[in-house]
């Protein structure tokens, strides 16, 4: 029998799931959420449904992995067996749409952070007209760029877990983390910074009980941690089996957490200091441009310092590309998985099938972008997302042995909190989670 690939250690595993975690969405989605939803009240909810729902909803998703030592599908079917082991099935193949659906629209946008790593480069060598094409949005950059991220994805995915994406993740998490703190203390000795400041930090209590705001940051929380596509479930698979997963859920989610609030607290004052210098970032209170917020303000801030700025510029968005290579590869694992394990296929024919059905998605994204784009985002962090993890508590609380699979394991354990949490994920956790998207029903 064919051993499965793992993790070789904790630590590649931390770090493995970390970069899954850390990307795009801290960077480019949280920022931009944060300044539509008034700044400091989506931090606030934020914190608290990311406490109170999505993490765990992650330790949920990484236990079932590490228990059952499987893909998503074939963990999902296995654990439901008892009570219906087709209802584990379509459960597993929800997420794994949730995975292409994620990838369809990632790698367009981790191709616009390739494209702007790239255009400081080309202005330094003189190519004025490139440099211009790589830093404006248009149908021909996604054309060339998407595909370029796709392959990417797939030739790490392609050399297997310890080998790709253990040393991948590894490399260069810390970097981003310096170079925020650096841009950070950058932005705020900006004039209009201050404005920033206030708007993030201090929050409009009168604004967290707005529906559109709540799900926006439950939505947003369930994106950053990559829960409810199958990308967690299959990581926790690769680590060995049993060890307690509690810690490390936890400082996953705190270096993800953290850095989303790192990125707010460039980007929002960053916005301020924009506008200051007579950038057009709102209308109507709302930002310009899906998702391009980022794009429009931080040229601006790289302009600013001169010369250096572009070495800068660049710096930045190739750590971004790198951290949404990191993250890309966590869901393209997800269907590669299960082609391998439930359909024998080779990992090279897995990978090479998958990155084919992820581009043909993503170029029908591309043609139809203005009507597509938003709507698969939205699709999939407010609605698929959230709904997987639900799953994931009914399984872990109630299907799996028949039973509470957490409590009575902690019981057999001898465990004191243990039981407890295995009590929450049964019973709160579910309700809290429905009684959110009552509100999403309502609102549609
Ligand atoms: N969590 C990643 C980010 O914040 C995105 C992601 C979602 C990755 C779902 C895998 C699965 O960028």
């Amino acid at each position: 029998m064919k051993t499965r690939d793992s993790f070789h250690s904790r630590i590649g595993f931390v770090l493995a799931a970390a970069g899954s975690a850390i990307g795009l969405g801290n960077i480019w989605g949280f920022p931009t959420q944060a300044a539509n939803n008034g700044g400091g009240a989506f931090l606030f909810v934020y914190l608290i449904v990311t406490l109170l729902l999505a993490l765990p909803a992650l330790y949920a998703e990484m236990y079932i992995g590490n228990q059952t030592q499987k893909n998503p599908i074939g963990a999902l079917q296995g654990v439901c067996q008892e009570k219906s082991a087709k209802l584990g099935k379509y459960g597993g193949l929800v997420g794994m749409s949730g995975a292409i659906m994620m990838l369809s629209f990632y790698t367009i946008v981790a191709g616009w952070m390739f494209a702007h790593a790239l255009s400081p480069l080309a202005e330094l060598i003189g190519l004025v007209d490139i440099s211009q094409w790589l830093s404006t949005s248009s149908t021909s950059r996604n054309l060339v760029f998407t595909p370029i991220f796709v392959l990417l994805g797939a030739a790490i995915i392609h050399q297997g877990v310890n080998a790709g994406i253990e040393k991948w993740s590894a490399r260069l998490m810390p970097l981003l983390l310096i170079m925020l703190i650096a841009l950070i203390i950058y932005i705020l000795g900006q004039p209009g910074a201050e404005k920033g400041l206030a708007l993030y930090l201090i929050p409009d209590f009168s604004q967290v009980t707005n529906p559109k705001l709540i799900i926006s940051a439950m939505g947003q929380a369930f994106f950053s941690l990559s829960i409810g596509v199958g990308g967690m479930m299959v990581y926790g698979s690769y680590m060995e089996k049993g060890k307690g997963i509690g810690k490390l859920v936890l400082s996953i989610t705190a270096l993800d957490t953290c850095i989303a609030f790192m990125a707010g607290l460039l980007i929002i004052p960053a916005i301020f200091v924009a506008q200051e210098a007579g950038v057009e970032v709102f209308k109507n209170n709302q930002l310009i441009g899906e998702g391009q917020l980022i794009f429009n303000i931080l040229p601006q801030l790289f302009n600013s310092m001169g010369s250096a700025g572009l070495y800068v510029a660049s710096g930045f968005f190739m750590l971004l590309s790198i951290a949404a290579l990191t993250s890309t590869i966590s869901s393209i694992e997800v269907p590669v998985a299960y082609l391998v394990e439930d359909k024998s296929y080779s990992r090279g024919k897995a990978t090479w099938w998958v990155s084919f059905i992820v581009l043909i998605a993503s170029m029908i994204l591309i043609a139809f972008f203005d009507s597509l784009f938003g709507l698969v985002i939205r699709l999939l962090t407010t609605i698929l997302q959230p709904l997987s993890c639900l799953f994931y508590f009914i399984v872990v609380g109630w299907l799996w042995k028949r039973g509470n699979q957490l409590r009575d394991v902690s019981l057999q354990k001898g465990s004191k909190w243990l039981p407890l949490w295995g009590n929450y994920l049964r019973y709160v956790c579910p309700v809290l989670l429905s009684v959110v998207f009552v509100n999403v029903a309502f609102l549609n």
